[in-house]
Formats: C-alpha cells, structure tokens, sequence
C-alpha cells in the first residue's frame, strides 16, 4: 500500500489554542468492527469508522475474502459470510503500516481451511510477528512460507483449530485478539490469561455480535474464555472518537499558555485512559463532561485549560492502558517542571518504529533532557524548551505528530522529517489543529 510523498513539516508558536472539535473514530474498534462483521451473519452498519489508511487497509482485506466492505451515505456496510465462511483472497494482503489489521487477521485466517499471503509496507515487515504465530501454530496454523516472525507470510488455516489455554508472554491485545478470534472459530473453550489487563474492544465486541465471552480477575490480569463456533450477527455499530487521537490535540492545549480545547465524544475505557490520569497527576486541569455509554463503551467530552505542569512518576502497570501516547506525554513532560520518569516500556521498542528511541532521540535534538535506562525513559521538563530541531520519524506517524505540538510551544520552530504517515491513523490531525489555531509551514530545515 503507497504512502503520500514524503511531506516535511515546521511548526510554530503562536496563540493560544481554542475550540471544540470531534476527533475521529478509534482505530482499535474500528479494525475489529469490519473483521467481525466479515465473520457475522448478514448485514453491519458501521457509524463513524476512521478512514484512515491502517483502518482502510483491513476494508480492503475483507473485501478480497468476499465480505463486501464499503461506505453508504455516512455509515458503512459490511455483508458478512458468517464464522470461517469467508473466501481465500485471489492475491496477497496488503496491511499497510497496520500492525492491529494484520495481526488480528491471521486470528481470521487460523480458522478457515484457506492459504493467505500477507505483507505490508517497510515499518510493519520489521515487526515482529512470532508473538501471534507461536499460539496459533499451537492451535492449527501453518506458516507455509516466511521466517516465522516477520512479513511478509503465507499462512495456512483450518477449519478444525484446536482450543487452547494461553497465557500472554507480553501485554499485547492484538495478540490476545488473535487467539480469540482463532478460538471463537475452534471446536471448544480457548482461554487467554493476561498477567497485565489490556485494551478490552475485542471482548466487548465479540459479545455484541452475540460470541459468549466470559471474563474473570486473574490476579493483576484477567483470563477471557471465548466459545467455540461462535455465531456472529451482523450488528450496528457506533465507533466512538480516538483517545489516541484526542490525546494530541489535548496535549497541545496543556502546553500551550491560554488554551482551552474541548475534544467531543471520545471514548474512555479505562483500558485506554492512562495518558488522561497521568496529565491529572502532573496538575493539568481537565475535566471529562457527560460521560455516557455508547455501543457498548463509555465516552465523554475531554475539556483541558493550559495549566502549570510538574513531573510525576508513570508507574510501569499503567503502560498498557497509555502505549500509543509515551511520545506525545514525553513532549508534554518537556513543560512540566522537574522528572517524569515513565517505566515499563520495553513494548514501545516494537512499534511503528523503535519509539523509545525515537522519542529520546527528538526530545533531545530539541534541547531537552532525555534519558533511557533499559526500559525506563526520564525527561527533564521545565517551563521553556528549545526547539529548533529537525525530527526523525521513521516512518511512525505518532512520533511525527508528537512533535509537531511540541513546536506548538518550543521557542524555535521544531521540524519533522516526513507527515505523510499520519494519514495512516489520522487523517484530519493538521487540519483541526490549524482550526484551534495552530501554525505549520512547510520546513526549510529539512
Ligand atoms: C492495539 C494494541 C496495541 C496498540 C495498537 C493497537 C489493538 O498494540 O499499540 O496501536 O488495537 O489491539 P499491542 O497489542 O502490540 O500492544
């Protein structure tokens, strides 16, 4: 899947940051809203997908194994063919940068008696597959060809999985998701322990369209039974905004004197809202309006006002319910004075880039003080930071957009090397950020 050109990017300190914007859906839910209609019986309608490239990645998937996936009006339409019923695609899949789509379709595939390829573009063939690949061989994959661990593979399915009991080795819901998926396809109860508790959507999900999910404390973790031969109904859903999404558009609002920024209909399950916490802690002034549920999540309206910020310490068990937002709380924990020290982050080594790195690395070209500490990162924050540096991001669209509300508040005019890569989880971000008042050009500096 081609990315836009390469798309350098400056930007500026201005005014204060004020309005009311909607952010769009979360990518998480929306990955799972298209698989699981693929896997149901008759018609979803889907409200408020992202269309961002990640997400349009997996419509596109689904179509090619028969489920016809596309937009009618404002809603989309998925004809499902029922659990293992979908068709072996004529060619290779092609996630993207998606790491989410592939990895929950090779939960799809393990259950149908099909052969797949699948690819994606350079960042997602770096990452590491084996973590899926290891329970799903145990329950009947095959990996025909590849090394085992990275894209691209072709893999082979069957439509008598064997249930499994498993317990994570690392914190991952895409890896929990892809052996539900698998399970809910296999003959008998598949059970996953997670030691950490992550993202629960897929959980949810599985129940809304009617798969018997049973979820119980296990420890710290919890353990989540699926049932086999599961029969999922086509559903409606509501896909509500991206807390992912949200969180940089908040973050420029808490760093930059004056601002206001109200974010609508964001969702707020607590396996997701670590980075809201954290910000709580250093001090900022947010407040969570009209909290309500909706499909089958909780959501609210986030209002931040700018306010002094000082350094906390992030605790290493909230890194699952905050792992997408480490860069942007770095750029934040640039303006709040004193250390935030943010432990546990080994996960962020295997992201769309090595983010650990990255995120040090950008911190530091910018003049603040960033140190790693095996999986430990702490920055020395203060109220003015530098800038004037040029980012790179490796093909990583959450470190292009963490530094670009950084120079939102930097002295200097801080640049990242390539934009084109937000497009794959959110399209509309430089857009309503020049609608709050932000400011970018098109950087000399790159
Ligand atoms: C996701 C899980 C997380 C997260 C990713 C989306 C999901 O990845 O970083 O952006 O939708 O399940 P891991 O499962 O690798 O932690």
């Amino acid at each position: 899947m081609p990315h836009a050109a390469v798309t350098p990017l400056a930007a500026h300190r201005g005014k204060a940051l004020t309005g009311c914007v909607g952010v769009p859906g979360d990518k998480s839910i929306s990955h799972r809203a298209l698989l699981f209609a693929a896997l149901a019986s008759g018609r979803t309608r889907i409200t408020g997908l992202l269309e961002g490239e990640d997400v349009l990645a997996t419509a596109k998937a689904v179509n090619q194994m028969g489920a016809a996936a596309r937009k009618a009006g404002s809603v989309w339409e998925v004809q499902g063919r029922g659990t293992s019923g979908l068709c072996a695609p004529a060619g290779p899949l092609d996630f993207g940068n998606a790491g989410t789509g592939s990895r929950l379709m090779m939960g799809v595939v393990a259950g149908h008696d099909m052969t797949v390829r699948l690819t994606g573009d350079a960042s997602l063939c770096r990452r590491p597959m084996g973590r899926v690949l290891r329970p799903l061989k145990q329950m009947g994959l095959q990996v025909l060809e590849g090394d085992q661990d990275t894209l691209p593979l072709t893999l082979k399915g069957s439509t008598d999985l064997i249930p499994i009991v498993y317990t994570l080795p690392v914190p991952s819901a895409q890896v929990k998701s892809a052996i539900l998926i698998a399970g809910m396809q296999s003959a008998g109860m598949t059970t996953v322990i997670e030691p950490e508790a992550t993202r629960d959507h897929t959980e949810r999900m599985l129940r809304h369209f009617g798969a018997g999910v049973a979820v119980r404390a296990a420890g710290a973790g919890r353990a989540i039974t699926v049932t086999g031969h599961a029969e999922l109904q086509g559903r409606d859903v509501i896909v509500p905004g991206d807390p992912s999404s949200a969180a940089f558009l908040l973050a420029a609002a808490a760093i930059v004197p004056g601002s206001e920024v109200t974010v609508s209909h964001v969702l707020v399950n607590p396996t997701r809202t670590g980075f809201y916490k954290t910000l709580q802690e250093m001090g900022a002034d947010i407040a969570f309006l009209d909290a309500r549920e909706e499909g089958g999540e909780p959501v609210a309206d986030i209002r931040l006002r700018h306010a002094r910020l000082r350094g906390v310490e992030v605790p290493a068990e909230r890194a699952p319910s905050m792992i997408d937002e480490y860069p942007i709380l770095s750029v934040v924990a640039a303006f709040a004075e004193g250390e935030t020290r943010m432990q546990g982050l080994a996960e962020l080594k295997v992201k769309e880039s090595d983010r650990l790195a990255a995120t040090a690395a950008g911190l530091a070209v910018n003049g603040i003080a960033a140190k790693v500490d095996g999986d430990t990162l702490t920055v020395t924050g203060g109220r003015t930071v530098a800038g004037g540096g040029t980012v790179a991001t490796h093909m990583d669209h959450r470190i292009a957009m963490a530094f670009l509300v950084l120079g939102l508040a930097a002295d200097r005019p801080v640049s990242v090397d390539d934009t084109a890569m937000i497009a794959t989880s959110f399209p509309a971000f430089l857009g309503l950020m020049e609608g709050l008042g932000a400011r970018f050009s098109a950087s000399d500096q790159v």
